[in-house]
């Protein structure tokens, strides 16, 4: 969501603050901001632009200084304003910025407001900035050490005081926060992807580790207060990821990026087996007897394609959930359960709390399908499989999701393989498929001039619906939420045989419906929700196969794909949908990458 960077070294680090806000920026984008210690003061610098804004008044105020730290925001506590932008400032002596929410940040300003402190914004921040300060005696650590015993929720933080020179102090706690190390000089980070070309050299601080950085040297204690090593690794930032390129928007890119990060995602791998998910797979996949997937938004839809997948070819029962609702409600649990977490940044908040709260109900066997390596999630699961998806920089998921179906096909025919649910040669002939997915998802990529006729005619409405049956409902649901996501158009998903217990009422010349109509078993029965459409006046859009009996008509477009792909289908069906999105959004002028009240990853609850 939000991101931070911070620096104490013995050059001008302002360059590296601004280009490490530069990488984070698309995770939020409300306003940013940079606080620098200067001659025993403090200047900050802020925005509610963007970070290109933010360099321009550095420059004019020519800022250089060799101790600082920066923020993007993504609003939750204040409104995107300049005054609610990081860093918060505490009577000119200390600078903060503030990943997270503070739970009892009420209780607190109460408390500072006591002691003479005045609030001048309205975020949570600004109570750590005076908390700190009010704890300020000359040793930044110590203060910050203090406080955060003090903090109830989430947060990521880093620190200068005005009367420490080369001195930055971060904390974590419920929010990821890095130490990158260099020569003479040391970082601090949400993520490592912001200090990408600057060093490789990472150290992930724990929950409720206190860290300072200074030029030379970097210390940590942990939630005890115990001093502790953290070690520094070599990690492999895809810096590929941040140039655009020939695109015009990095989603766009991803969109287009799919076949390669598909082929990445199943790399070497010849045939299903449980060692692709980890070396204590073998035994784990023997004993599970059902599955249970948490996620959240696209991520989710992954899972809800995978439960058929997963039923139809490793018959193991499997329940999707909606990570948020699943951690606050009462189930029933099963030691021997196989918990999925699907997520592109394996930091979403919501999959994490989920994720924790099933194991603390005794279900241990789980598994993170998941695109950063050094995410939290991989790192507290037993079993992971990394897609191979690369940066994912546009807000709306497109690579992600792909290469998360490739994976999640990937463990159902594992898991059908140590149930012994599919003869030998099917499992061969899927894996075939699988494997044939780069290309044939390329195929629906040189459909881009069709889905951009169809997005001309959809930038002039207001609503749209989505219908889908079996596989492609999740992929309706997808295409719909990319719709509203990027173009703002009010979409909803159906499953297509629901569409005469309600959502038919809506059906008029000015609602077009997208129906995803592979040619499949269901087809039959989708043509007849489809008639029911036009029986209505209502315009079809329809994404069909080869070789089906669905033609170009009065009120029917239709945009054909190759041959229909079986249970792969859904892959497929949904480039054409993202390209849809995506082109809307463009011809209504909206800025596809940075959508409006969107953060590419929440790590807030
Ligand atoms: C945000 C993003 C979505 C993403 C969801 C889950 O809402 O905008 O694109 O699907 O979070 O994120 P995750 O990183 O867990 O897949």
């Amino acid at each position: 969501m939000c991101g931070i960077v911070g620096a104490a070294a013995k050059r001008d680090i302002v360059p590296v603050l601004v280009e490490g806000l530069r990488r984070l920026e698309y995770r939020g984008y409300d306003s940013c901001g940079v606080a620098v210690q200067i001659n025993n003061t403090l200047q900050r610098v802020r925005t509610v632009s963007r970070v290109a804004d933010l360099d321009t008044q550095i420059q004019t105020h020519a800022i250089h200084a060799d101790t600082g730290i920066a923020h993007t925001r993504w609003a939750t506590h204040g409104a995107p304003s300049t005054r609610n932008a990081h860093p918060m400032l505490s009577r000119e002596q200390i600078a903060l910025v503030h990943n997270g929410i503070i739970e009892n940040h009420d209780a607190l300003r109460v408390r500072l407001q006591a002691l003479g402190y005045v609030f001048e914004s309205q975020t949570d921040t600004e109570v750590i900035a005076h908390l700190v300060h009010s704890l300020y005696a000359g040793d930044l650590f110590s203060a910050v050490a203090a406080a955060v015993k003090q903090l109830e929720g989430a947060y990521a933080i880093a620190v200068v005081a005005r009367d420490q020179p080369q001195c930055v102090v971060g904390a974590r706690a419920g929010s990821p926060l890095v130490i990158g190390v260099g020569l003479h000089e040391h970082f601090i980070a949400s993520d490592a992807l912001a200090l990408a070309g600057t060093t490789n050299q990472i150290a992930y601080l724990d929950e409720g580790d206190v860290a300072e950085i200074l030029p030379d040297q970097f210390r940590v204690q942990n939630a005890h207060g115990d001093a502790v090593v953290r070690t520094v690794q070599t990690v492999r930032v895809d810096e590929s990821g941040a140039a655009l390129g020939p695109y015009r928007h990095y989603m766009q890119k991803e969109i287009f990026e799919q076949p390669r990060a598909l082929a990445d995602t199943l790399e070497g791998i010849e045939s299903p087996a449980p060692e692709l998910f980890g070396e204590q797979a073998p035994a784990y996949f023997a004993r599970v007897k059902q599955v249970l997937v948490l996620a959240c938004g696209t991520s989710y839809y992954a899972g809800l394609v995978a439960a058929q997948w997963l039923e139809t070819l490793a018959k193991i029962p499997t329940r999707v959930e909606i990570a948020s609702e699943y951690r606050y409600r009462e189930s029933v649990p099963d030691p021997d359960t196989l918990v999925v977490v699907i997520s592109q940044s394996g930091e979403t908040a919501d999959t994490l709390a989920a994720l924790r709260h099933a194991r603390s109900l005794g279900q241990t066997i789980t598994l993170a399908i998941c695109n950063v390596a050094s995410s939290a999630m991989v790192r507290e699961t037993q079993l992971r499989f990394l897609t191979r998806a690369g940066a994912e920089i546009g807000v709306a998921s497109t690579k992600a999701f792909t290469t998360q179906l490739a994976a999640l096909f990937l463990l159902a025919l594992s898991l059908a393989k140590v149930r012994n649910t599919l003869p030998e040669q099917t499992i061969v002939a899927q894996m075939r498929h699988l494997r044939h997915l780069p290309r044939a998802v390329s195929a629906v990529l040189a459909l881009e001039p069709q889905l951009m006729a169809w997005a001309a005619r959809f930038a002039t409405r207001q609503h749209a619906l989505f219908l889908g049956r079996g596989l492609h409902y999740p992929i309706a649901l997808e295409g719909a939420l990319k719709l509203k996501e990027i173009s703002y158009i009010h979409a909803e998903a159906y499953p297509a045989g629901e569409l005469k217990h309600g959502p038919l009422a809506l059906v008029t010349d000015a609602m077009p419906v997208v129906t995803v109509a592979p040619n499949d078993a269901l087809l039959e029965k989708v043509r007849s929700n489809m008639a029911e459409v036009r029986a209505r006046g209502g315009e079809l859009y329809v994404l069909t196969d080869a070789h089906t009996q669905v033609l170009t008509e009065e009120g029917v477009h239709v945009v054909r794909l190759a041959a229909h792909y079986g249970l792969l289908s859904p892959v497929l069906h949904v480039v054409a949908l993202q390209l849809l999105a995506y082109h809307t959004a463009v011809t209504l002028g909206h800025d596809v990458d940075k959508p409006r009240n969107l953060a590419k990853s929440v790590t807030v609850e």
